[in-house]
């Protein structure tokens, strides 16, 4: 046994009688073994689970005769973990329960800062994507997550037009270090590239 979550679901590997290594998990007794698409069978090969989260997320990593993958498993599915491309080794070793989703919405999406009326059919499916977004995270309020909607600002892109304020890489690499400073915070935020909370 190799990783539990704090559902008491647990996983890990065993031998083979044929020496390869096979994953599980073991859900309160019930054992399912676990063999990623690709994983050889013989020794020295084969599946190891090495962690699970609490939505039930595997991480590990197979060896097969083209070399050693990360995969995540979830609901069934596998995705394989290859870094960087053409590379003979990835491990997979952790799968977080603190993980941020990020949607990209828009400052016109704000009722009581948006007073202008421009765009006004964008504004109102960006205005519509928050409300979609705000029930998905109550419904989801007891994870662990942050659930970003971000406002990067106008930004000169084919769709922001060439009199927008900012170029790409004024708001992009910023979008980027707000959502990442929101890992581990869990609960919605409607925040723009400069941390700033936004008025709903
Ligand atoms: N630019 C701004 O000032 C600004 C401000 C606030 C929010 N935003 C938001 O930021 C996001 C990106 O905007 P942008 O300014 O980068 O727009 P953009 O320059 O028009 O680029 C939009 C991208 O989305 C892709 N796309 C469009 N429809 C798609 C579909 N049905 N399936 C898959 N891909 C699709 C396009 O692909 P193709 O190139 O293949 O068509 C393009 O790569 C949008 O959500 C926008 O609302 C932008």
């Amino acid at each position: 046994m190799v990783g539990a979550n704090s559902r008491g679901v647990l996983v890990g590997y065993y031998l083979t009688a044929s020496g390869a290594e096979r994953a599980f998990t073991d859900r309160g007794g019930h054992f399912t073994p676990v063999d990623a698409p690709g994983a050889g069978r013989r020794p020295g090969q084969g599946t190891i689970a090495v962690d699970i989260n609490d939505s039930g997320v595997v991480a590990g990593y197979y060896t097969g005769r083209h070399g050693k993958y990360g995969f995540v498993l979830r609901r069934g599915r596998f995705t394989i973990v290859r870094y960087p491309p053409g590379s003979r080794s990835t491990w997979a070793s952790g799968v977080a329960d603190n993980g941020t989703i990020a949607v990209m919405s828009s400052g016109l999406a704000s009722i009581t800062e948006n007073v202008a009326g421009v765009w006004d059919g964008y504004s109102a499916s960006k205005v519509a994507l928050n409300m979609l977004v705000r029930g998905f995270a109550s419904r989801h309020s007891r994870r662990k997550r942050a659930v970003i909607l971000m406002a990067p600002g106008w930004v000169r892109t084919d769709m922001g037009g060439p009199e927008a304020d900012l170029d790409i890489h004024e708001s992009v690499p910023r979008v980027v270090d707000i959502v990442t400073s929101q890992i581990g915070r869990p609960g919605l935020r409607f925040l723009d590239y400069t941390g700033r909370t936004v008025a709903w």
